[in-house]
């Protein structure tokens, strides 16, 4: 799942008291995103069930060796493994790895930009996962040895623009403690021209890439997203300033993103792409 914040363990720290202080953080060591397993099942499942068009651009078949880079808690590489592919999952979360062999999955603890793997893959799949590897010449190198000659990488990841309002508004509102929330987050959107780049100066052939806007409905609303998929930045305040910071953004997002019915939608940006080793 995440694959940053390797410098430092926000386990440690409920808040960072240098932020909570009104201290500027901008240009320390990078948080990045905590994850709690038990968290992303109730509020995070969405990013698992709205992978279908990426499963099928991936078409796995049975007896194929297919590594799910960033697996998370499984949920997806156990779905995938149910149509006879060999499936191993890769995550640098100690939470994640955990929760996803606990469904009895194959999983190694492995940062995406250190894979170890030398040919032994058909296909390399990731869904929402490598916009948290912000390293992805390494990542990408690591793929390309990872796949058998032949092989695929499918993946689906937040592209440019992706939550651009959500995120404009988070950095707006914590400008006002001093916190970068950008620099911190660290995250990787980049647009098909960028990764199609990349790709190709590693030896990839593109099969296909393309942006795709994803409207997302957020059935916990926007307080459960920030909470879960911004905990990284949000656990440098201290608690009474983490709430109103949380409440600010809620409220700075009410008139884009809420509907008349109540209803929050997060405005996703898809990178969608299939490539092939030669
Ligand atoms: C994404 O899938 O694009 C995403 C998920 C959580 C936080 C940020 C981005």
């Amino acid at each position: 799942m995440k694959d940053r914040a390797e410098a430092s363990d926000p386990a440690d720290a409920e808040f960072n008291t240098d932020a909570a202080a009104g201290e500027p953080v901008i240009g320390r060591a990078v948080i990045g995103q905590r994850w709690d397993a038990a968290a992303y099942a109730e509020k995070g499942r969405f990013v698992a069930d709205l992978a279908g068009d990426v499963v099928e651009l991936l078409a796995p078949r049975a007896g194929e060796a297919i590594l799910d880079l960033g697996c998370g808690d499984g949920a997806l590489t156990e779905r995938i493994a149910a149509t006879g592919a060999m499936m191993t999952g890769a995550d640098s979360s100690a939470a994640m790895v955990s929760a996803a062999r606990a469904r009895g999955l194959n999983v190694l603890d492995v940062s995406g930009d250190a894979l170890p793997f030398d040919r032994e893959f058909d296909a390399v799949f990731s869904n929402a996962a490598l916009h948290w590897m912000p390293n992805a010449e390494a990542v990408i190198a690591g793929v390309y040895r990872a796949l058998k000659p032949g092989g695929r990488i499918v993946a689906e990841m937040g592209g440019h623009g992706n939550i651009a309002a959500i995120r404009t508004a988070l950095q707006a509102v914590l400008a006002q403690f001093g916190i970068d929330a950008e620099a911190i987050a660290a995250s990787f959107y980049p647009s098909p021209e960028h990764y199609r780049r990349l790709l190709e100066a590693a030896g990839f052939t593109v099969r296909s890439i393309a942006l795709i806007p994803r409207p997302t409905p957020l059935p916990h609303g926007m307080d459960a997203w920030l909470n879960t998929f911004r905990n990284g930045v949000l656990d440098l305040l201290a608690p009474a300033d983490r709430a109103k910071a949380v409440a600010e953004t809620v409220a700075l997002l009410t008139p884009m993103l809420r509907d008349a019915d109540g209803n929050w939608t997060a405005d996703y940006v898809r990178l969608r792409f299939s490539a092939a080793r030669d």
